[in-house]
């Protein structure tokens, strides 16, 4: 169906100061409103959209933010050429039932003499982790920003990210922020890729493979729950398909546990399978829960 909101008409749905994002939530506060944050980087997809039914569906208000992190992407990364396109944005965000978008800008963000990093430790260290140096401290610095200059009551996070998400759950107990962190289930195309802002990279030959990722994670949680004790031998062998499907490279297969990301050498109750490959210009992630 198409979407007939007209962002130029609404200007009152648009935020880009901490000032005036904290009126309208104080004026929703004196209303008794409940508020609920989704922040996004923008390139909206349906993955996005589901995160502000989950939040509308639990609070009154929402705000969603988009704001292209710079301290997040490492030195070779898709900074540069990340999607951009803040019109299209707003209009699918706020067709989705948000209240309101806050876009800052970066010197808002980091104004010169900004020093301050927050470093998460732990469920950090691996997946994602030593492939990505810096990429969580950018995560985790920016997200208690737009924490603390909304003071949602509750913000919502998608397990497409998963160790982002247990780092916001990690951030916010350490740092007695009073947020309530929701987790959302991972939106997929219809052959099972996870939706991504980043499959728009993927040429038509490297999309018709992409899903791949998410097949191979899939039989390794079937294989590691016939033979629980075979979890490194059963992700070797989906690293190494991986590789001969066409992925350029692969920077992990593995089971961890839900809470802690400790690699298990054996399936225990609580376990996820996670992937990340390098299809073309693409890195893609992936993550399923063993059941
Ligand atoms: P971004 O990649 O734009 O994702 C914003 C939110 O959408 C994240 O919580 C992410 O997990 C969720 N999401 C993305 N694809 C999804 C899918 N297919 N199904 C469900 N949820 C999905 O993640 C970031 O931005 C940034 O790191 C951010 C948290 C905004 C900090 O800059």
């Amino acid at each position: 169906m198409p979407n007939t909101v007209d962002t130029s008409l609404m200007p009152d749905k648009i935020v880009r100061s901490v000032e005036d994002l904290r009126d309208v939530v104080a004026c929703w506060r004196r209303d008794g409103k409940s508020v609920g944050l989704v922040p996004t980087m923008g390139a909206i997809h349906i993955g996005h959209l589901s995160l502000v039914t989950e939040a509308k569906s639990r609070c009154d208000k929402v705000i969603a933010s988009i704001f292209v992190n710079p301290t997040q992407f490492g030195e070779n990364e898709d900074f540069d050429a990340y999607p951009a396109d803040e019109a299209y944005d707003v209009k699918e965000l706020l067709g989705a039932d948000t209240d309101l978008v806050f876009c800052p800008g970066c010197d808002d963000v980091y104004p010169e003499g900004f020093s301050t990093i927050v470093s998460v430790t732990g469920v950090t260290s691996g997946l994602c982790g030593p492939f990505r140096p810096g990429h969580f401290d950018g995560v985790a610095t920016i997200v208690s920003k737009l924490l603390l200059q909304c003071l949602p009551d509750i913000a919502v996070f998608g397990e497409k990210d998963y160790q982002q998400f247990l780092v916001i759950c990690q951030l916010v107990r350490d740092l007695n922020i009073p947020v309530e962190i929701v987790g959302a289930p991972i939106i997929r195309e219809e052959d099972g890729l996870a939706m991504s802002s980043r499959n728009r990279y993927l040429s038509a030959e490297e999309r018709a493979l992409a899903p791949e990722l998410n097949r191979v994670l899939r039989s390794v949680a079937d294989a590691v729950i016939e033979k629980p004790a075979d979890c490194e031998r059963i992700c070797s062998l989906a690293r190494s398909e991986l590789l001969e499907i066409g992925f350029s490279s692969v920077d992990y297969v593995g089971v961890c546990d839900t809470e802690t990301l400790e690699l298990l050498k054996s399936y225990s109750e609580s376990a996820r399978v996670f992937g990340a490959a390098r299809l073309g210009p693409a890195r893609l992630i992936d993550n399923l829960r063993v059941e």
